[in-house]
């Protein structure tokens, strides 16, 4: 598998850290100094499909194949407004491709799990080309009135679109259940048969010390493991693309790997974590600088509510974005 085109859209309303102190108990120097954020998108008179519409087009037009060309479309996302029809299926229509398609929801590790889907599609010549597509707005839900959670989240969409070739040079996943880590509740109606009371939602809920832990843990040994199966060094690979929940965590990951800090570039200072779309949203601003050279290689590394992991090692080919 190697990736062809890329694409990825944040919403238009930057919400710095000051702005949030007029209704929450918190500040710039909280926020920016425990998780590295300093502002994040937040949307408002867009909505997610339309940031989903655009990251898709972009990564299409970046691969150079028109919608029709799509054999399969996978969207990584863990809310939205639709439970169904999918937001693959809504985003498909929208951009004019008729390709079976279906949601997937693996947290903030979706991208790789994603990617490993689509890698099994391929090689068993299911598909040529697969659009992989991770919109998220997590903004909606956390509940605003807790600084816990409300202060590290932003939303945005990217896409990539995938085709058979040698980029691919490993991949792991893992899952350890532990559902009291990291929630969030969606209200189900009553039945004539069962009445639960009052069945509410229940916005975010995360052990943010607990999930920190469990994220460099899980991550250094991802990375070990996929590092390993591809029989390339820490010093041999390019860069670190890790899920962007937190500076500090992204910081305890370099430390145990040992490498400079250029080589894990971040977005989280402007995006805060944007679940995950983290990952392709990073890869697309670094491909469109010209910072991933042909043969580059990157190792991918996140982690999210479940608890589940992922991480892959991938071999660069350069996208032409003329
Ligand atoms: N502003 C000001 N103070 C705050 C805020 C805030 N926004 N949030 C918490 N505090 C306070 C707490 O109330 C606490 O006060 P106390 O000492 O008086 O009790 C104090 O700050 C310290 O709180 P801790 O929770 O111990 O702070 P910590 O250093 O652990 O940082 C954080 C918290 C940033 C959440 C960190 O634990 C973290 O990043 N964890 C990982 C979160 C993460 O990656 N989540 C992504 C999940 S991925 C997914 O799938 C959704």
């Amino acid at each position: 598998m190697k990736i062809i085109g890329t694409g990825s859209a944040v919403p238009s309303k930057s919400v710095s850290n000051e702005m949030l102190t007029g209704f929450l108990n918190t500040s710039d120097e909280w926020i920016s100094t425990r998780t590295g954020i300093r502002t994040r998108r937040i949307l408002t008179n867009e909505k997610l499909e339309d940031l989903a519409v655009d990251a898709t087009r972009a990564a299409l037009e970046s691969a150079k194949i028109s919608p029709d060309e799509v054999d399969f479309f996978i969207c990584s996302n863990v809310s939205n407004n639709y439970v169904t029809p999918s937001l693959s299926a809504i985003v498909q229509e929208a951009v004019g491709s008729h390709a079976p398609c279906i949601d997937l929801n693996g947290a903030c590790a979706g991208f790789i799990y994603s990617l490993d889907f689509a890698d099994a599609y391929l090689q068993t010549d299911r598909a040529k080309n697969i659009l992989i597509l991770c919109a998220e707005e997590p903004t909606r839900f956390c509940d605003w009135h807790q600084r816990e959670t409300s202060v590290l989240f932003g939303d945005g969409a990217g896409a990539v679109v995938v085709t058979k070739g040698d980029g691919l040079q490993s991949l792991h996943l893992t899952a350890s259940p532990d559902k009291d880590v990291i929630y969030y509740k969606r209200r189900l109606e009553n039945t004539p048969y069962e009445h639960r009371g009052v069945d509410v939602d229940e916005p975010l809920v995360m052990q943010g010390r607990e999930v920190f832990r469990m994220a460099v843990e899980s991550s250094q040994k991802d990375l070990d493991i996929v590092m390993t199966k591809a029989g390339v060094t820490s010093e041999q690979v390019d860069y670190f693309l890790l899920h962007q929940a937190n500076m500090r965590i992204i910081k305890a990951i370099r430390e145990q790997i040992k490498q400079p800090e250029e080589k894990f570039p971040t977005n989280i200072e402007r995006y805060g974590n944007t679940s995950s779309a983290s990952i392709p949203i990073l890869l697309d601003e670094l491909s469109r600088e010209g910072k991933l050279k042909q043969d580059a290689i990157l190792a991918l590394s996140a982690f999210g509510a479940g608890f589940v992991t992922g991480a892959a090692v991938m071999k660069w080919n350069t996208i032409n974005y003329d």
